[in-house]
């Protein structure tokens, strides 16, 4: 029998990541492509469609070569991507502005807005969220005020991903996972909600047709065919947004199975069979990948983000090193911070540098370096960013009780963080429980390729899928000692920013020579 090869495709936001596996769930190659992430102002975020059109293309054309198989062998193709963008297409399919993409928080009078016009609690029964800055409902309503002509001329709505599909099949369609940050859909019914679309009078026949998430959405174009190889019989499923479509590259697929994620973002997620939900939304309640499931999850929006913050601003001869002995400069960072002590000689660091979702729900909310002494170097930074990105983790983790959900005893940990295993056993000492990582750490878009073998007929089910390929590589248990020298700094993490909150709100009031485009 012919070879049956699957592509998984997650654009992400620091690069989309395209890799080419066998019907085992073998990787046989792998391409990661880079674009900027534009911030026109504080507390904005935009990314451009073309750049994740083009890494895309090249990507597909990088793994087909490099694994020099028969482009014709690859039956499906699963798309994954970063949540909650907005994408707005003319009538000619072509591009109406840059996206405003999940971690821009300039949309706070909108929420104000739609939560008066939905209605607090209608809003929350049906989207299961409050109004917030990160979901793409508040992006829309932002376009149609301050970009009236811009939204005159739009007649399609995309989420990253779906962009992504339009371009590779020309079929407008979604899927349940990644729709669930949009709050226009009904997350119980899986269907966009006519009743939140008539309060926000946003026309359904803009929004794109929901799948559940191992669904055939359509084919490759025969344009797309002749640019790659592929052959127009290639299905392309319903994939899903980067965190559901994580779970399934980490197996976290069954009730109680849970994982944590540090990209750009980070995340605890738990897959939950039942929809569960706090009353306060203050942990996101979405569909799963898999159909007619669902799960809970928290979101740190700057992460690795921190990091690579701190990389870029402070670890210049730390990069300039990397690069000239060709190794990952994120390891050497990893050294550095492992050398300090917990609690980094008492200083903490809170990773607002985006605001933050959970548990804040807070656009205003911006980092902090607290207890800096003298005495400390760019090493108790480096730590202190470290431990900060693991206790705001932490502080999703506390949330899931509020939804009826037991915190997961193991949990796999994927993303670039999962790399680092002093990030591990932080998350494993803090967290409280198994960390675990597996043999792939493809996350995203291994996940999305194992839908694709699921819509293409390769494994009957999303969990068979990942019984069949996801195997646990490392396994790291909570040290007792660290467990006890993490809490109280924990605690005051857990308690400061409400201290720290009416001073980030003024910080927001204050003029800055800065409020002018900056790109
Ligand atoms: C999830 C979220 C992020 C993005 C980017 O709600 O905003 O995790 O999906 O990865």
């Amino acid at each position: 029998m012919q070879a049956r090869l699957l592509i998984g495709i997650d654009i992400g936001t620091s690069g989309t990541k395209t890799a080419l596996y066998d019907e085992h769930g073998a990787r046989l190659a792998v391409h990661t492509a880079e674009y900027p992430l534009y911030q026109p102002q504080n507390g904005w975020a935009e990314q451009v469609p073309e750049d994740w059109w083009q890494a895309t293309l090249e990507g597909i054309r990088a793994v087909l070569e490099a694994s020099n198989c028969n482009p014709s062998h690859v039956v499906g193709i699963g798309l994954s991507g970063q949540m909650h963008g907005l994408v707005m297409l003319d009538e000619n399919g072509q591009v109406l502005r840059r996206s405003i993409i999940w971690c821009d928080g300039r949309t706070s009078e909108e929420c104000e807005e739609i939560t008066r016009l939905v209605g607090a609690d209608r809003l929350m029964a049906i989207t299961k969220s409050p109004a917030l800055t990160g979901f793409t409902a508040s992006k829309i309503l932002w376009v149609r005020k301050h970009e009236k002509e811009i939204y005159d001329k739009c007649r399609h709505i995309l989420l990253p991903k779906d962009y992504i599909r339009y371009r590779l099949t020309g079929i407008f369609a979604t899927d349940a996972s990644d729709a669930s940050g949009m709050q226009l859909l009904n997350i119980e019914a899986r269907d966009w909600s006519d009743e939140v679309l008539a309060a926000l009078d946003i026309d359904r026949s803009l929004l794109a047709d929901v799948y559940e998430s191992c669904e055939v959405t359509g084919t490759i174009t025969p344009e797309i065919a002749a640019l790659t190889g592929l052959s127009t019989a290639t299905v392309v499923v319903g994939g899903a947004g980067d965190n559901a479509a994580a779970a399934v590259g980490c197996g976290a697929v069954r009730d109680g199975y849970g994982f944590t994620t540090i990209g750009t973002s980070g995340v605890v997620f738990s897959h939950c069979k039942e929809l569960r939900a706090d009353p306060d939304g203050r942990i996101h309640s979405f569909c799963a990948a898999v159909p007619g499931e669902y799960h809970v999850m928290g979101v740190t929006l700057a992460a690795g983000l921190s990091l690579r913050w701190f990389r870029d601003q402070f670890c210049a001869v730390e990069q300039a090193e990397a690069k000239e002995r060709n190794v990952d400069v994120y390891a050497r960072m990893d050294e550095i911070a492992a050398d300090i002590p917990i609690g980094a000689d008492r200083l903490l660091f809170l990773p607002y540098l985006m605001g933050e979702r959970t548990p804040h729900l807070d656009p205003f909310a911006r980092g902090a370096l607290l207890g800096l002494s003298a005495s400390h170097t760019r090493a108790h930074c480096l730590r202190a960013v470290m431990e900060g990105v693991i206790y705001s983790l932490r502080d999703c983790l506390s949330l899931f009780d509020a939804a009826g959900v037991t915190a997961p005893a193991r949990m796999m940990a994927c993303g670039g963080g999962a790399v680092s295993p002093l990030w591990r056993q932080m998350l494993s000492d803090v967290l409280g429980c198994t960390v675990c990582t597996a043999a792939s750490n493809d996350g995203g878009a291994l996940g999305a390729a194992l839908l694709a073998g699921v819509g293409a007929g390769v494994w009957a089910s999303v969990p068979d899928a990942c019984d069949a390929v996801i195997r646990v590589r490392t396994e790291q248990s909570p040290i007792e000692q660290n467990q006890a020298d993490y809490e109280p700094y924990y605690q005051l993490y857990h308690s400061v920013y409400s201290a720290l909150r009416p001073v980030c709100h003024t910080l927001a009031t204050l003029k800055t020579s800065y409020s002018e485009d900056r790109t």
